[in-house]
């Protein structure tokens, strides 16, 4: 990865750098994403600014290239007692003038170093035809267990998803 990279955890000061990046995501990727430009784009910028995770263990992580944030990738533990030994990578983009540079392996490292330390298993969904994205998922140890068909609808088209899981050792294990 590009040395002028720097990894760190969006703060909700971030929230426009983060809701204008979010948005190109949901506008130009549409398979990839459960979310739609369409329901986005009306949320206010205050909505998003609370919205965003201020403690951890959730988080997003942003790619930064000086101050400009060209990719991001986030992390949410599920949230009842019988879940919350399991953490979900989501929304993870990266502008297209910076792909292929390892900007998104470097943000999926990311995540799952993070998620060490506070989950024993991450998931993650990718679209069956995603191959850039399934390559940097599997390429870091995501296994598949399983495909959700028909996973998104757009437009007419359906997409299936391929879900994957990615052992981690306990918090605290050597
Ligand atoms: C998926 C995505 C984040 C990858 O980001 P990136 O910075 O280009 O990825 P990297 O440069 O770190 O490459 C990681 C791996 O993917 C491979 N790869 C990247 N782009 C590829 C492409 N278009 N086709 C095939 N492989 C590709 C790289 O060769 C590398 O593999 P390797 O480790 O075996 O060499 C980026 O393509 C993206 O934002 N896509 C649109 C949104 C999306 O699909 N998000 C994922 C939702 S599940």
């Amino acid at each position: 990865m590009s040395a002028t990279i720097q990894i760190r955890p969006l703060q909700p000061s971030d929230a426009q750098a983060y809701q204008d990046l979010r948005l190109e995501a949901l506008r130009s990727s549409p398979d990839a994403f459960g979310s739609s430009y369409e329901e986005e784009a009306p949320i206010a910028l205050e909505t998003i600014e609370a919205r965003m995770p201020s403690s951890a263990p959730n988080a997003i992580f942003g790619a930064f290239a000086r101050t400009d944030l060209v990719g991001m990738a986030g992390f949410a533990v599920y949230e009842r007692l019988k879940t919350r030994h399991k953490g979900v990578m989501w929304g993870v983009f990266v502008k297209p003038e910076w792909r292929k540079q390892r900007v998104g392996r470097a943000l999926v490292q990311h995540v799952i170093d993070h998620a060490s330390r506070h989950v024993i298993m991450l998931e993650a969904a990718v679209g069956m035809t995603n191959e850039s994205a399934r390559r940097t998922y599997h390429g870091l140890g995501f296994k598949p267990y399983g495909i959700e068909r028909k996973a998104i609808r757009v437009g007419d088209v359906f997409h299936d998803e391929e879900l994957l899981y990615l052992d981690l050792p306990r918090p605290g294990d050597a």
